[in-house]
């Protein structure tokens, strides 16, 4: 399973590029805004700032809701540089927009998914990857998990190349469930991937280890 970091922030997308774990990044214009960063002539830059300091892809959203508007703006955004993948939201004119830039090369992130038959659809487009969002259907009362674990029975069955990226995840756990699950990518804030590194046993076992070490060396 791929790791990505959903963020805008370079600092933090430095600390898990020291980490060597990070296979690429996911933005969208929330956590642009986050960031503070305003214009198109600076949003762009950041995007390919990222692209600059991550190997692997990188996900820019569009903001056009019309198909030719969409596939203007996808391709300017494709255009900046080769790991750039064109996210596009869940609705009519973005599966229109999907299915062309699937026939011209462009890779995709439909975005805004909340339903297996959403992504059927999206996957049917020829989209590269397919976003589920988990933790805003777990703040609803439904599974985000079973989603997942749906949408990866239904990609295997059929042999679709679309690649199932986990996103909205809020914790630890939902980054492991989804690797239960079969997700190819879980994209991710900082705190959960730090979470994971820790375990109380570890901490005792390794003060342990130390102090047995400083005893036999005294
Ligand atoms: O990648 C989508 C993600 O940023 C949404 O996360 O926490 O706003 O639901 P969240």
């Amino acid at each position: 399973m791929k790791f990505f970091l959903d963020t805008a922030n370079l600092k933090q997308i430095q600390e898990v590029q020291n980490l060597g774990i990070l296979d690429g990044v996911t933005t969208n214009p929330s956590l642009i805004a986050k960031e503070g960063i305003k214009g198109d002539v600076n949003i762009k830059q950041r995007y390919i700032d990222i692209c600059n300091l991550v190997g692997g892809d990188v996900s820019a959203e569009v903001i056009a809701t019309d198909f030719e508007e969409i596939i203007k703006e996808g391709e300017e955004l494709a255009k900046l540089h080769h790991q750039i993948i064109v996210k596009v939201p869940m609705i009519k004119e973005g599966i229109k927009a999907i299915n062309y830039f699937s026939k011209n090369g462009i890779k995709t992130n439909c975005t805004l998914i909340f339903s297996a038959g959403q992504a059927l659809l999206a996957a049917k487009a020829g989209a590269t990857y397919v976003s589920p969002f988990i933790g805003r259907l777990d703040d609803i009362g439904e599974s985000g998990i079973d989603l997942i674990t749906q949408i990866c029975n239904i990609f295997k069955l059929h042999s679709f190349d679309t690649q199932v990226l986990a996103a909205s995840i809020r914790s630890k756990e939902h980054i492991i469930q989804c690797a239960e699950a079969g997700a190819d990518v879980v994209t991710t804030p900082l705190a959960p991937i730090l979470e994971l590194l820790k375990h109380d046993l570890t901490d005792k076992g390794l003060t342990k280890f130390l102090e047995d070490h400083a005893k036999n060396n005294s």
